[in-house]
């Protein structure tokens, strides 16, 4: 079926002039980016944003991270769409990302790793909504 799926485009990578290699990797693989903005994200936003990560003890480092430098938030369309980005992003650990992925060729370690993306249809459409209004969603 086709869905949609949140990603983001992390510090790392933007601060190294990837946002266009990786956009273009992930319109190779098929999904079509039907939003996309760059924002720096605010520590209230990135906190909020990995929740589900609060008790982790990386979290004070990922939120640091993900407001260090702008980001580019977007949303995927495509057959299988949620999927398909964590495949062509590759593993969370660049050191165990299959060739090719976008965490294999570009993500530096587990925490500076170039890419998120939703991992289910309910987070993509919570993460969706958090950044997104519908008016800006043009598939
Ligand atoms: P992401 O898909 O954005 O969701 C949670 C993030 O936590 C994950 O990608 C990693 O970048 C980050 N993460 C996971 N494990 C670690 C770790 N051990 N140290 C730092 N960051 C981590």
């Amino acid at each position: 079926a086709i869905q949609r799926t949140f990603s983001i485009i992390k510090p790392d990578a933007t601060k190294r002039n990837l946002t266009g290699a990786i956009t273009a990797k992930l319109e190779e693989a098929g999904l079509r980016v039907i939003a996309s903005k760059r924002i720096r994200m605010t520590l209230e936003q990135a906190q909020t944003f990995y929740g589900v990560h609060k008790d982790r003890p990386f979290f004070g480092e990922l939120c640091e991270f993900m407001t260090s430098e702008p980001v580019v938030v977007q949303v995927l369309e495509g057959e299988n769409a949620i999927a398909k980005n964590r495949e062509v992003m590759g593993a969370t650990n660049p050191a165990d990302a299959a060739p090719g992925t976008i965490r294999a060729e570009y993500a530096l370690s587990v925490g500076e790793n170039s890419v998120h993306g939703s991992d289910a249809p309910e987070t993509a459409a919570e993460e969706i909504a958090y950044f997104f209004s519908g008016l800006e969603l043009v598939g």
